[in-house]
């Protein structure tokens, strides 16, 4: 598969390395505003003077074809890049989020549509050995019917950038991660949300960068998300603290620790096993990349396609509106169910 790859700085370094390590992916261009992050990925990716580099993501689409774009840019860059790429004939991957407001995640989902051309949105944390056992612990009937859910998230993170002037930076740009495992792990869909957002007199974020929101899923379960990124100690790992809560038990999340309480009648907690993680197929990015290109090339859905990851952007852009208005706010309609 030839690969156009814009943003290759920043975490877009991941994707260099990812790209590189895949036999069956031949990188074609490479786009970044920034001339030393293109000189640094050109030496990380082992390209030399063999693909060219761009500055303008449609100059790249003018002059070189491609089969896909691997867009890992800042957010706000997202819809006009992946809808360049869709239109010009490209399947496409992207980063997290889909996009920084929902009006932009459907103008992508519309051209993907119409287009008829696959775009996934890289949600990677589905593909760590942790997240991956839970999801296979609780589909398999592990815990029974899942009931109430508790996710802490709590971590001071310095980040300078897009982050720390956007608006709702820990809702838009990490919640995500957290909104579509709760997807994974339940197996169940976003019904409403309520909740209430801040920030604390220390923070160095322009935007509100604590949270704590309340999900209605499909089932009547509810999903309590407390969350921020200016913590000040006592900090947890990036997928975040769990208790999951079913009718036969619970499963608890904490720092890279999975413990399965099998809970009898009257909340008797009978046994308390700590289980091994077992990896995915392939690991985070990895894992992406290589259900795109086996999708793509089968004519079958990816698994965190648009059509799917709309259901997890719209959890995020409910929340804010919650968060905003204070009020109880529905998270799918026509466009996302
Ligand atoms: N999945 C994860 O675990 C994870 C981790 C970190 C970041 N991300 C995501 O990756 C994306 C990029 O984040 P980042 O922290 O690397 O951002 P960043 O600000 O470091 O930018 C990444 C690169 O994009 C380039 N760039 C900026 N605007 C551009 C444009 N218009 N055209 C071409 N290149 C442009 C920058 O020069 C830089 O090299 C975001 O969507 C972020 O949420 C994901």
């Amino acid at each position: 598969m030839k690969v156009i790859h814009v943003g290759v700085g920043g975490f877009g370094k991941q994707w260099v390395r990812v790209l590189r390590s895949s036999r069956k992916v031949r990188v074609v261009a490479l786009v970044d505003v920034s001339e030393p992050a293109l000189a640094a990925a050109r030496e990380a990716g082992g390209y030399n003077g063999r693909v060219p580099c761009f500055t303008s993501l449609q100059e790249a689409l003018r002059a070189v074809p491609a089969d896909a774009l691997v867009c890992s840019t800042p957010p706000d860059f997202h819809r006009e890049q992946v809808v360049a790429a869709l239109r010009a004939g490209l399947h496409a991957v992207s980063e997290k989020p889909m996009a920084n407001t929902l009006a932009d995640c459907k103008a992508m989902l519309r051209a993907a549509r119409e287009t008829g051309n696959t775009y996934v949105v890289s949600q990677n944390y589905r593909y760590r050995p942790e997240m991956w056992t839970i999801a296979e612990l609780v589909r398999k009937g592990g815990i029974g019917a899942i009931g109430q859910v508790r996710i802490d998230f709590h971590k001071g993170v310095a980040f300078g950038g897009f982050r720390a002037e956007m608006e709702y930076p820990l809702l838009i740009d990490m919640s995500i991660h957290h909104f579509d495992l709760i997807r994974f792990v339940t197996g169940l869909d976003p019904v409403s949300v309520q909740g209430t957002a801040w920030n604390p007199a220390w923070s160095h974020y322009k935007g509100d960068c604590s949270s704590s929101v309340v999900f209605e899923l499909s089932n009547g379960c509810r999903v309590v998300y407390d969350a921020s990124w200016c913590a000040q100690g006592d900090y947890c790992d990036w997928n975040g603290n769990w208790q999951i809560e079913g009718t036969k038990g619970t499963i608890l999340y904490r720092n890279g620790e999975i413990r399965l309480l099998k809970v009898g009648p009257r909340y008797k907690v009978e046994s308390s096993e700590t289980m091994a993680p077992k990896p995915p197929p392939a690991d985070s990015q990895h894992f992406v990349l290589a259900d795109f290109m086996r999708a793509v090339k089968n004519g079958r859905r990816p698994k965190t396609d648009v059509y799917d990851n709309i259901k997890s952007v719209a959890m995020v852009f409910a929340a804010v509106k919650a968060v905003k208005t204070g009020r109880k706010v529905a998270v799918l309609d026509k466009d996302s169910r």
